[in-house]
């Protein structure tokens, strides 16, 4: 009788115990998915661009955000990228058969950025490492950015719950960023994808 009791107070503890960890992982989730389908990449700079990007890979398809991702990617760049470096991004929705230009909003859109590398400092306080997994592969994360070859390896990437702004709808969209210095161009690189977000 005595154990028999002991296994019961054993069970229902496991049980409340159960229920409060379903319960704090339940509150934690988020309220709302965001995918990414059919990811693409192409250079759209001129062929003698400084600035190259030789491969990226990204996967799974479709990308969940929060979620996880696998990304692999290497280019080069014939010259060192120092500071200021600029960076106008350019998007483009596609609004039936139309592809319809986003202005700048808060930062997101069009956007003409003067100091990439400001903001990298910004995001990376400088004489801190780099974040994995760039620390691992020795790749840099400030300016300058000498010349040469860079590879990041394949690495999975954990996609934190970001809030994405209320106007970035359902649909397709294209992408393009022109890194500049001195209002020469460095190199040019255009991404597609489609989104879709669902409340869970
Ligand atoms: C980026 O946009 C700014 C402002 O429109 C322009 O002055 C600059 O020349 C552009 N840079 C490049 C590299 O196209």
């Amino acid at each position: 009788m005595k154990s028999c009791v002991s296994v019961f107070i054993a069970l229902f503890a496991a049980n409340c115990f159960w229920l409060e960890a379903s319960s704090h992982l339940l509150s934690r989730r988020p309220s709302k998915f965001t995918m990414v389908w059919g990811f693409s990449w192409k250079n759209c700079g001129k062929q003698d661009d400084p600035a190259q990007l030789k491969t990226l890979s990204i996967s799974p398809d479709p990308i969940s955000i929060p979620g996880q991702l696998t990304a692999a990617a290497s280019g080069s760049t014939s010259v060192a990228l120092t500071s200021p470096l600029s960076v106008n991004v350019t998007l483009h929705r596609e609004v039936v058969g139309v592809w319809v230009k986003i202005p700048c909003l808060d930062e997101i859109g069009s956007c003409h950025y003067p100091n990439a590398c400001d903001l990298l400092d910004q995001l990376i306080p400088p004489g801190q490492d780099c974040p994995e997994p760039l620390r691992t592969y020795g790749l840099p994360c400030h300016c300058p950015f000498k010349a040469g070859d860079y590879a990041f390896p394949s690495s999975d990437i954990v996609i934190p719950d970001v809030e994405l702004p209320g106007w970035l709808t359902n649909g397709n969209y294209r992408v393009q960023g022109i890194l500049g210095s001195a209002d020469k161009e460095l190199g040019c690189l255009e991404i597609g994808f489609s989104l879709h977000s669902s409340k869970k």
